[in-house]
């Protein structure tokens, strides 16, 4: 594997304080999560502050899991699965698709900014995609700065 990886998405400093995004990424167990895991053995680099939640498929992922991962302090949420037509449940991926659409609606007329969700399609094959994704999503929530969700139960 190619060891030419794009920098990390380094710390932003917010006033006094340095801002460390925390990203959590929902994969689906037989691409996304498989992709994930190629990066990681594959040693590729990718910033530390992601935590990743594997669910049986994309459309496992509900909104209110969304929700919740922002009420608990995330600063982003990622959601992966197999690209259009390799869902291992048939359609899962065009519903997550619908959905997700739906949400980030929902978010940004609650006034947060629809770039905290994003959606990516990433196979088991494309571990450098799953990196880039990271590196690229945690440089755009450093953009963003901390959710301005933080702190509640
Ligand atoms: Fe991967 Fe459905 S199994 S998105």
């Amino acid at each position: 594997m190619s060891s030419t990886a794009p920098e990390t998405g380094g710390e932003h400093k917010v006033g006094e304080e340095s801002f460390e995004p925390r990203i959590i990424v929902f994969c689906c167990n037989w691409c996304s999560y498989a992709g994930a895991d190629l990066a990681g053995v594959s040693r590729l680099q990718m910033p530390p502050h992601f935590r990743v939640i594997r669910v049986m498929c994309s459309a496992r992922v509900d909104p209110e899991f969304v929700l919740r991962a922002f009420q608990k302090g995330a600063d982003g949420v990622l959601v992966a699965g197999c690209h259009p037509a390799d869902c291992h449940y048939i359609g899962g991926n065009y519903r997550t698709r619908r959905r997700i659409a739906l949400l980030r609606i929902l978010l940004q007329q609650f006034g947060f900014d629809p770039g905290r969700l994003k959606l990516e399609w990433i196979s088991a094959g494309e571990g450098e995609k799953f990196q880039k994704t990271i590196v690229e999503f945690t440089d755009t929530v450093n953009e963003l700065g901390p959710s301005p969700m933080k702190g509640g139960d």
